[in-house]
């Protein structure tokens, strides 16, 4: 089976929008693909060093909610990126042979920079971000990195890390691809793209009274195509229920609060089996970590091989 591996940054909790943007996605791949999912700590670590105590948090929310979706521990391997040293160890020996030029020129950079421009971003870290992410992929040597469209440039410098490294080294990495996944954009509450930073956001953490109560106090507009809650219905909603909802709206045929009932019914029977299990999971802590560790002995192994031939290709560690 092909490797397939992707991370989450630990930088907030899990919404709305990640399950249908992403994690959908990474549970229907664990049934065609050797899959590593792990959560990215040290990452978090470039843009949110200050606060470690929300990285504390976020991990245990993402760990959570990944089983909770549906990954399935027997399937694929879950694990801790901070927990395998090589990744560090691999992207140290990485650092010497990528330009800075590569790094610099990657747009992400600067648009996140300017985005979060109350940090101090200008860290030797935060330059090395797709460096690092390089690392986490090309260490398990996976051939697919299921991810967003905002994340081909970080891909694109894989690629070319992978084959500077085989140039100079010998064949050792396959050249990573992306895999893109055509999915609609979760709007958020205010019609915004869902995002913890616009405050518009369905966490998968939230009980199923805030989610109630987030989804029926959406703001009212007569107009389906300027409301938020009808591009909410869009994602959620199945086809003739929209449009019973499009009829009902412009002809008056039904009120919102009427309309919002059929959305938070449509979103409570996609969460309900999320909310079963991670309750089961939250009474059980010994179980997830018991998951965790099995994932991260795994995912080890796998890393260590990799080392091996690294450290032999660049002439480390024998005499
Ligand atoms: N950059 C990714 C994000 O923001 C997280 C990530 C870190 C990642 N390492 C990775 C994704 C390796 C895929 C593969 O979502």
């Amino acid at each position: 089976m092909d490797r397939v591996l992707s991370g989450m940054q630990a930088s907030g909790k899990l919404h709305l929008g990640n399950l249908v943007g992403a994690l959908q996605n990474w549970v229907r791949l664990q049934e065609h693909y050797d899959c590593y999912y792990f959560v990215a700590d040290w990452h978090a670590l470039t843009t949110g060093y200050a606060h470690p105590e929300a990285i504390k948090e976020s991990t245990r929310d993402l760990l959570l909610n990944f089983l909770a979706v549906g990954l399935d521990p027997d399937r694929c391997t879950i694990f801790i990126q901070s927990k395998i040293p090589e990744h560090a160890e691999l992207h140290l020996l990485l650092s010497m042979i990528t330009p800075l030029t590569w790094l610099e020129r990657v747009p992400t950079y600067k648009e996140k920079q300017q985005e979060l421009h109350e940090r101090d971003l200008s860290t030797y870290g935060f330059l090395g971000y797709p460096l690092l992410q390089t690392a986490d992929i090309i260490i398990y040597r996976a051939k697919y990195v299921p991810v967003g469209i905002d994340q081909v440039p970080h891909l694109e410098i894989s690629r070319e890390i992978a084959r500077r490294f085989n140039y100079l080294y010998g064949e050792i990495f396959p050249e990573p691809e992306a895999l893109l996944t055509e999915f609609p954009k979760v709007p958020g509450t205010d019609g915004r793209k869902m995002s913890k930073s616009y405050d518009n956001a369905v966490y998968l953490s939230d009980t199923p009274d805030i989610v109630e109560q987030k989804l029926r106090t959406m703001t009212d507009v007569g107009d389906p195509e300027l409301s938020p809650v009808y591009h909410l219905h869009k994602i959620f909603s199945s086809e003739e229920e929209q449009q019973e909802v499009v009829r009902g709206c412009t002809t008056a045929g039904i009120g919102c609060i009427e309309c919002k009932k059929i959305l938070i019914a449509n979103v409570f029977r996609m969460m309900e089996p999320i909310w079963k299990r991670r309750d089961e999971l939250i009474k059980n802590p010994r179980m997830i970590a018991d998951i965790i560790e099995k994932g991260t002995e795994k995912a080890k192994k796998a890393a260590q091989e990799t080392m091996e031939l690294v450290r032999d290709g660049m002439g480390l560690g024998s005499f």
